[in-house]
């Protein structure tokens, strides 16, 4: 899928593949501090995708690549099924898992592209894709921090849902949305 921004910067957008992991690595090197600090699913090293995505099929990195540059602007990461971690808090809530149709979440938006509609585009994408392989929930990647209301607004105007906030370094929310199909 191809997207063009209000700046007429064109990226193609696609499933991770693991002649990728290179230029991803150089991707983790340039987000800010304050990007890092918001999205941390995973160590940002080269062993922990081979690891990830060569080693299990439980991981499904999506890309967009700067067709002007041919380096990495964003990064999304899905789960299938919910963390061992996040479980037990999502059952507080009364959400008990569905490991064949539940998937978890964690975009993130190289900082010179954020608020240019990237992560919409890239979400709708990775909507059809969820979509064509059966899952009927996304949740969140242990949540979002409460503070972060760039990311929140973004969940909220993607259809996502509070379900439930708990404490950790901060307040979080924890949210959900639910893939209904169309009639
Ligand atoms: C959160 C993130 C993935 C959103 O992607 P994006 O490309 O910046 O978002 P978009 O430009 O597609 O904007 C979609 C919506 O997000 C919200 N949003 C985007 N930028 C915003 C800003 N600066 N302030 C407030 N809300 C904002 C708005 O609701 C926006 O919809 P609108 O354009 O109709 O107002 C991206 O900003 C990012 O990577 N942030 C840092 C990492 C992070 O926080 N990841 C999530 C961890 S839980």
């Amino acid at each position: 899928m191809i997207f063009e921004d209000n700046k007429n910067r064109i990226v193609g957008i696609r499933s991770l593949i693991p002649s990728d992991f290179d230029t991803l690595v150089l991707y983790f090197q340039h987000l800010s501090e304050n990007t890092k600090n918001r999205f941390g699913p995973h160590t940002f090293d080269k062993q922990t995708l081979i690891e990830m995505f060569e080693a299990t099929t439980d991981f499904i990195g999506f890309i967009a690549v700067d067709n002007s540059t041919d380096s990495i602007v964003a990064y999304m990461l899905i789960k299938t099924g919910l963390l061992q971690h996040d479980v037990s808090r999502l059952q507080s809530y009364g959400i008990q898992p569905h490991p064949e149709s539940d998937c978890t979440f964690a975009p993130s938006v190289a900082d010179s592209w954020q608020s240019a509609g990237l992560g919409s585009a890239m979400f709708g994408f990775i909507l059809q894709y969820l979509k064509s392989s059966g899952i009927r929930r996304i949740l969140l990647w242990g949540g979002v921090q409460s503070t972060n209301s760039k990311a929140i607004n973004y969940y909220k105007k993607h259809g996502f849902q509070s379900v439930g906030h708990f404490e950790h370094h901060g307040w979080n929310e924890d949210m959900m949305m639910e893939l209904i199909e169309k009639q």
